[in-house]
């Protein structure tokens, strides 16, 4: 039990990973909401808020951190990056779950540089493609 798994969801497809995640492995899991059902708004303001809510989440019993959430404009939502670089990485091993529907670009070495920036130990980073997924 020393994993929390987070996720950032608009649509939705990241909260089903995630609570599939926790389930099958009997990890915590935390939802991180901004709080408004507008969200994606947050993708050009609100950037304070969402670091002050990251800075929020209890992670000091959990050695591993499970972060789910979706690509937009070719790299993590911005709440993904301010949720990296506030909840407090350091010394916890970090997987990534990102999904996306058409291109990721450098998204994994940005997200490698981040975690290692912010004192974290980068372990998987996976992307998901969520179109794929329902075309079969
Ligand atoms: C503002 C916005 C920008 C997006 N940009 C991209 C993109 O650049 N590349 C991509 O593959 N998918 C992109 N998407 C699709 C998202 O990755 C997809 O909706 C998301 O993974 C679904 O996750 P959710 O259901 O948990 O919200 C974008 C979606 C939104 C809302």
């Amino acid at each position: 039990m020393d994993t929390l798994v987070v996720y950032y969801s608009i649509f939705g497809n990241n909260k089903g990973i995630a609570t599939n995640i926790a389930q099958v492995n009997n990890y915590d899991i935390v939802e991180f909401n901004p709080g408004t059902i507008f969200r994606v708004f947050q993708f050009f303001v609100r950037k304070k808020r969402l670091a002050k809510k990251a800075r929020k989440i209890d992670i000091k019993n959990y050695n591993n951190l499970i972060i789910c959430g979706p690509i937009w404009a070719g790299k993590p939502a911005p709440a993904i990056i301010k949720l990296l670089e506030n909840i407090g990485l350091q010394n916890k091993k970090i997987r990534c779950i990102f999904t996306y529907t058409q291109d990721y670009s450098e998204t994994e070495s940005q997200v490698t540089d981040l975690i290692t920036k912010n004192g974290g130990i980068p372990n998987e980073i996976v992307f998901w493609n969520i179109k794929n997924e329902s075309d079969h």
